[in-house]
């Protein structure tokens, strides 16, 4: 975040600025917020609409219509408790919530829909449910770790006036973060980084922090907050939209690994060295690990070469990654980057280290950046 602003700082204020990579957006909210006007790209419609919700400038008069507006569905919320709501499809979901504070939750869903309808990206009063998320986390017993996700052993019952208080707490909170003034504009599109397209705006700047090749899933911890808002229906969709996503490995995105293998071979020698050792390791699934770290750079390596399509000459990029650690064999994530950019043609390539990432072993987060000549 530090380094974001130090980096967007240096560019003038009408600066057109790129991040491929969107996730909660914070970098195109920062960059909007400076004045500048920023766009990302993300491919899962959750991140896409929290985006956007996000980069909306709000007047005064709004926030407190859409707090009025809550108020009248927590109102409904008594009458609304019945055990015929609509709940998520969540896998064993009652890990996640007691019987009776998924019933609460399900009658302030049906209260929220009747007020503010389902939530859609034509829809301006998106922070009501952006509320409604964070609530459904807080009242859950899953606990996220930074690689791992566990449940306490019971969930809690927490009582209607309970929710209904914790909700109005957590909807003040969104609403005072969404009350900051937009000197610039920021918008998230669906666009796979993997396949740019032209698009009659270019940019200047791309700040991005990419997924790393660390197996680590996003759609893993998304997951709960996408089937309350709907927008996943099934399981299967979650392994479907993981296959899209570099570095995903959810569901059946690791056993289709199986069946793949790159269209072009054309990948920096570094890659080649790093896939043979993890391959020949001897550790479990090694070969299934190899392909990982293979496809996910081979993707990466498919967004750098359609990126130029929306590149300024002369444009700067910075990518902040982390290294990762198959069977002991190190991923040099930025010297693969940095290899795969100066193949496709940009110059001035340089990695810095930002921070450690872990006390034991030898992990870091790296800041590689280039430029692009035009
Ligand atoms: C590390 S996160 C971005 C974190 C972000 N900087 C933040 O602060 O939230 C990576 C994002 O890349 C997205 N992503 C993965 N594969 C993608 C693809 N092929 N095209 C576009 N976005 C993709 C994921 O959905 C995820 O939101």
């Amino acid at each position: 975040m530090k380094l974001v602003k130090e980096v967007i700082a240096r560019f003038p204020a009408d600066a057109a600025i790129l991040d491929p990579f969107s996730g909660t957006a914070t970098t195109t909210l920062t960059a909007a917020e400076r004045g500048n006007s920023a766009l990302s790209f993300d491919i899962n419609p959750f991140l896409i609409w929290l985006g956007n919700v996000k980069c909306r400038s709000y007047s005064v008069e709004h926030l407190a219509c859409i707090q009025d507006d809550a108020r009248l569905a927590i109102g409904r919320v008594p009458s609304l408790i019945k055990n015929d709501n609509w709940v998520p499809p969540l896998f064993n979901i009652e890990r996640w919530w007691s019987a009776g504070t998924l019933q609460v939750l399900a009658a302030l869903r049906a209260g929220l829909v009747e007020v503010f309808g389902e939530p859609t990206e034509d829809r301006t009063d998106g922070l009501a449910w952006v509320a409604f998320c964070r609530l459904v986390i807080e009242t859950s017993a899953a606990a996220f770790n930074h690689v791992s996700m566990s449940f306490s052993s019971e969930t809690t019952h927490h009582e209607v006036e309970h929710v209904t208080y914790l909700y109005l707490a957590i909807l003040d909170a969104v609403l005072a973060s969404g009350s900051a003034q937009l000197q610039g504009t920021g918008e998230v599109v669906e666009v796979d980084a993997r396949a740019i397209p032209k698009m009659g705006r270019r940019f200047s700047l791309v700040v991005t922090s990419p997924p790393y090749p660390n197996r680590i899933s996003y759609i893993r911890e998304l997951r709960p907050y996408m089937y309350w808002m709907k927008f996943l229906k099934e399981a299967r969709e979650a392994g479907e939209m993981d296959w899209k996503a570099i570095g995903g490995t959810w569901g059946i995105a690791t056993s289709r690994l199986n069946e793949w293998g790159p269209n072009s071979k054309v990948l920096p020698e570094i890659l080649t060295d790093t896939v043979g050792r993890i391959a020949e390791s001897g550790g479990k699934n090694a070969p299934l690990m190899a392909t990982y770290v293979h496809k996910y750079f081979y993707d990466m390596h498919l967004h750098l070469s359609s990126l130029p399509n929306v590149l300024e000459p002369g444009a700067e990029l910075h990518y902040i990654v982390g290294n990762s650690s198959f069977f002991g064999n190190m991923v040099d994530t930025p010297a693969i980057l940095a290899a795969s950019m100066q193949m496709l043609g940009y110059s001035n390539t340089v990695s810095k280290i930002i921070r450690k990432r872990n006390c034991n072993k030898a992990l870091f987060e790296y800041d590689v950046s280039a430029s692009w000549p035009g």
